[in-house]
């Protein structure tokens, strides 16, 4: 596996892969790479013939008290386990190489990026499409994979492609859980004993709330039946617990179509997110 750090030698090696003839899929990552991410290099590497992995640490996609400069760090870690995984190059870009001096440009998908984790996160969005749409134009892969775990993400960044015609095929990896159910994260790195037992109640809650839905129940009173188990369970607060319709993410009041259910709420001072599929009834 190469590293590469600068555009340049990127844009030749990329060339050399695709002379080569076959598919080249990108897997964008901030690193810190947990079996999450390593489902995302397995199924590229199932769709295509070339994987690219990058790993860059965005300081636009984080707000001005977020956790920047404790975002964990590791990658020769990192680097062992992309290799290990048949991973023909890292995309490690030095920070000039994504934000130039006098860098001045923003994407930003209006819409799809205002509510759930945008409006609790103002600019994230526009920080995400930003640097994705520059790993696009960086690496110019045929297919982009991401997870499911960062739902309103993954539909920001299909909208973005669409709009922007970047022509190629967004793919998105259902969310790898632990067996008690939580979502992996890097984030959980940061929960004490304590909180990480008690984090299992947010996968079992949203399921205990999808059977009302389904049931027919009242989605409102799922919502709130949800926010509550969390609370008790010990978590810090809630930010949303919201019924979403699947593809638009506009919030409905029934399952009369595809939903997701989408939960953002804090454990100490770590925020977790999870969604999870709704059936149209
Ligand atoms: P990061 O948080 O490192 O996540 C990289 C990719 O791994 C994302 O597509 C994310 O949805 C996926 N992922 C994380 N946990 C997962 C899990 N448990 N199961 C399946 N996939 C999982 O998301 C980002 O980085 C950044 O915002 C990025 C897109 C790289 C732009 O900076």
């Amino acid at each position: 596996m190469q590293i590469i750090r600068r555009v340049d030698r990127l844009r030749t090696a990329v060339s050399l892969l695709k002379q080569q003839g076959g598919q080249v899929a990108l897997v964008p990552t901030m690193g810190a790479l947990h079996a999450g991410h390593m489902q995302l290099v397995k199924e590229a590497k199932q769709r295509a013939d070339h994987v690219v992995a990058s790993i860059f640490v965005n300081p636009m996609q984080f707000g001005a008290n977020e956790d920047l400069d404790a975002y964990p760090r590791q990658e020769d870690a990192d680097a062992a386990m992309l290799s290990e995984a048949g991973v023909a190059i890292l995309w490690a870009p030095d920070v000039d190489q994504v934000y130039p001096p006098g860098f001045a440009t923003s994407v930003s998908v209006t819409g799809i990026s205002d509510g759930l984790c945008g409006a609790a996160r103002p600019g994230h969005f526009d920080g995400v499409a930003t640097v994705v749409a520059k790993l696009f134009n960086q690496v110019q892969p045929d297919i982009a994979l991401f997870g499911e775990k960062d739902y309103q993400q993954l539909a920001v960044i299909r909208a973005m492609a669409r709009d922007l015609n970047f022509g190629l095929d967004i793919i998105g990896v259902p969310t790898v859980r632990d067996p008690d159910g939580l979502a992996l994260s890097s984030r959980n790195a940061y929960l004490s004993a304590e909180q990480r037992a008690a984090a299992a109640m947010l996968p079992r809650a949203m399921q205990a709330g999808i059977a009302v839905i389904e049931a027919g129940g009242p989605v409102g009173e799922a919502t709130r039946g949800i926010e509550q188990a969390l609370l008790a369970a010990g978590f810090a607060s809630v930010d949303y617990v919201t019924l979403a319709d699947a593809v638009t993410l506009e919030p409905v009041e029934n399952a009369d179509r595809p939903g997701r259910l989408l939960v953002a709420a804090r454990i100490g001072g770590t925020r977790l997110i999870d969604n999870m599929a709704v059936n149209a009834r």
